[in-house]
């Protein structure tokens, strides 16, 4: 039922249990429902609660391992948490097609973030710039004071850019402080610099400064990946002659480039949620890299090579650390570090542009031939069963039956149920 007034003073200073009881008084929680919200699984309330305001409970997602990921020689269980089926299926599949010649190719640019400073009121805003790279050497000195472990890691601020933009207000002066966040998602590192150095920048120029946030457009800090699919491997050369279609398709339409995207994010943004990093700054840098140029473009293209073998590639900002972070707030998240058993923030990159690349095929190839609807309803179909009550010995049987008849539905599931538990 709605809530007749959301206005609750103080609630986030109340505990947990205080809260939940609130909550449920207002809306008419069961006791079951209250029970369920309470099941904190492997989140410790005490950490729940430090992560975010006005926790009243937890949520658990599905947690898998993709298997058969070699990249860069190297053997990768991928842990993935998602919601759809079919996801961790598709990428285990792909990748097991992936496997010759060392795998899928992967690498990164650095882990390189931007942090945007943006300066308004400027009568000569050309010579402002100016001003500002006259300064450059203090404006980084002044931001690499704020992390001096970092600098001690051998990143920092390295450089700046100045870019003069056109606003409905007239023009901006944006500075970018160019930062080497190490294993770091660098937020915090780069957000911090930025509010340092920005009165040094109002002082140099006389200008007022509003914004200093990182810009999630992470240009500097890509990965990419890249693969050779063997024509044999995969059905033949009609099969890869599909695919190219498809990317092609994609290429030429921006509606089918979010799709085709959004199919590469299910396997990033799956091992993103598994290793506690910020998916919807992965997501925003994603989509603004894809419309870089003006038109929003597919972030992967595939293409046949002389020998008619499908070859793909991938590039696109990753931004995810190792330090800092729910990655090492959230005792699963650390332990799906050990899974992949990556070193290193960009060792971590390159596994998920990996996993993108492997999942895009997935769809693609499915789309190019029998669609993607047969895989989907028979994990459709068992989880209906499960719903309609099913045990999971049982909920394959009730699957196959309800694709079979092309009745997917939980009076369906029920019904066979019971039909299949009356005859046991
Ligand atoms: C579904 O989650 C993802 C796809 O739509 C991706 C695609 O169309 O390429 C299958």
């Amino acid at each position: 039922m709605p809530v007749e007034n959301s206005r609750i003073p103080g609630f986030y200073k109340k505990t947990i249990d205080e809260r939940l009881s609130l909550v449920r008084d207002l809306v008419g929680l069961t006791d079951e429902e209250v029970e369920t919200l309470k099941a904190w699984g492997n989140l410790e309330p005490k950490i729940a609660d430090a992560m975010i305001e006005n926790v009243i409970g937890s949520m658990s997602y599905p947690f898998a391992v993709a298997t058969n990921f070699r990249i860069n020689g190297k053997d990768y269980l991928v842990p993935m948490v998602i919601e759809e089926s079919s996801v961790v299926a598709a990428a285990s599949n792909a990748a097991r097609v992936m496997r010759r010649d060392g795998g899928i190719k992967a690498t990164t640019t650095g882990p390189v973030m931007i942090s945007q400073i943006q300066l308004v009121n400027i009568k000569a805003p050309y010579y402002a710039k100016m001003k500002i790279i006259e300064h450059k050497q203090e404006i980084l000195d002044l931001a690499n004071k704020q992390d001096p472990v970092l600098v001690k890691l051998g990143g920092g601020a390295k450089d700046l850019e100045v870019r003069v933009i056109d606003s409905p207000q007239g023009p901006m002066v944006v500075t970018h402080l160019i930062v080497d966040v190490r294993d770091a998602m660098g937020a915090n590192a780069v957000n911090t610099m930025a509010e340092k150095v920005a009165p040094l920048i109002e002082k140099i120029t006389g200008g007022k400064v509003y914004l200093r946030i990182l810009t999630n457009l992470a240009e500097k800090r890509l990965a990419r990946a890249w693969v050779k699919v063997y024509k044999e491997d995969i059905g033949g050369e009609e099969v890869v002659d599909g695919i190219v279609a498809a990317s092609n398709f994609a290429w030429a339409d921006p509606y089918r480039a979010a799709t085709h995207n959004k199919g590469i994010m299910n396997g990033i943004i799956a091992v993103a949620l598994a290793t506690g990093q910020d998916h919807r700054a992965l997501e925003a840098g994603a989509h603004a890299y894809a419309a870089r140029n003006g038109r929003y473009m597919p972030l992967s293209l595939w293409e046949k090579d002389e020998d008619g073998n499908l070859v793909g590639s991938l590039e696109l900002p990753i931004a995810v650390g190792l330090v800092g972070g729910a990655v090492k707030v959230h005792p699963v998240a650390r332990i799906a570090i050990k899974i992949l058993g990556v070193q290193t923030a960009q060792e971590l990159a390159e596994v998920m542009a990996a996993v993108g690349l492997a999942q895009n095929f997935a769809a693609l190839r499915a789309l190019a031939t029998e669609g993607i609807q047969k895989g989907h309803m028979k994990l459709h179909a068992k989880n209906i069963a499960i719903m309609a009550g099913a045990p999971p010995e049982l909920a394959d049987k009730i699957a196959d039956i309800m694709v079979a008849e092309g009745k997917v539905r939980f009076d369906r599931a029920k019904e066979l149920l019971e039909e299949i538990s009356g005859k046991q």
